[in-house]
């Protein structure tokens, strides 16, 4: 990992994207890292840090997608400009983007490390899954995006094309499970609780396909079998 940096960065705006929140950071000497990887951000009061997926990576700024589900993704939203805060990364296996028909799939907060995947791929076609209206405003942040509304799941527009493609997924464990059905070789971004972010304390173990993975050194992004 040798672009490894830890670094506090300076809040440069938290902008409302429906229900989430677009925090965007002065980047300093860190360096933005492959899509699907991840930094370590230290909410202010906080012991632990959290991990957040790279959203974008605007010139001299990291952006980080974050849904306000308790008191550490909270107090992230809660930052304002010029505020400061630790940052460590990136970290973890991203996306590969060696492939020839990608198409992008995302299930709400899953949407977030899309933007900068799409990016790097040349803005493939992707299929976002919400739960509301609201929900989807975040859609806006990927091109060409196919959006589906619950009680519609984003896997039913993907069943009929997923084997002409290269899927990459990034959503919540049912839909991520969904989609290795519908597409086995597929990428999958998946998530666990995490306290270090580099393989040191295992609390981000977790069992798939039998043997245990540190999710934060293996994964978040592993190829479903
Ligand atoms: C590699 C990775 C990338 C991530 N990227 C993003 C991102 O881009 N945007 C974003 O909003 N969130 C992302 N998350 C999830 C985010 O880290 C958690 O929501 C956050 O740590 C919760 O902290 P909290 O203190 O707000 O809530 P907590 O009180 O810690 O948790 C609130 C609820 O969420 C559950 N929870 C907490 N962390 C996780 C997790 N990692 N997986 C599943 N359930 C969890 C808890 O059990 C609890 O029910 C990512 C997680 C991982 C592992
Ligand atoms: S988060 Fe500590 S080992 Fe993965």
């Amino acid at each position: 990992m040798p672009e490894l940096r830890r670094e506090r960065l300076r809040v440069l705006a938290v902008e409302q994207v429906g229900p989430y929140s677009l925090l965007r950071v002065s980047r300093g000497m860190l360096t933005p890292g492959r899509p699907g990887q991840f930094f370590m951000l230290s909410p202010p009061g906080r012991l632990l840090p959290r991990p957040m997926s790279l959203c974008l990576a605007p010139p001299g700024e990291l952006a980080f997608l974050i849904d306000a589900v308790g008191p550490g993704t909270r107090a992230l939203c809660a930052l304002a400009p010029g505020n400061t805060l630790d940052v460590l990364g990136p970290l973890g296996n991203g996306f590969r983007v060696d492939v020839r028909r990608p198409l992008l799939v995302g299930g709400g907060i899953g949407v977030a490390p899309l933007p900068y995947l799409a990016e790097a791929l040349g803005r493939p076609p992707a299929l976002l899954g919400f739960r509301s209206e609201h929900h989807a405003q975040a859609a806006a942040l990927v091109p060409n995006a196919e959006v589906v509304l619950e009680p519609t799941y984003v896997t039913e527009p993907l069943a009929p094309v997923a084997r002409r493609h290269d899927v990459l997924a990034c959503g919540p464990e049912p839909m991520l499970a969904a989609v290795r059905e519908l597409a086995p070789g597929a990428q999958l971004a998946w998530e666990a609780p995490m306290a270090c972010g580099y393989g040191a304390c295992y609390g981000c173990a977790v069992e798939l396909d039998g043997s245990w993975k540190r999710l934060c050194v293996e994964g978040p992004v592993l190829v479903a079998a």
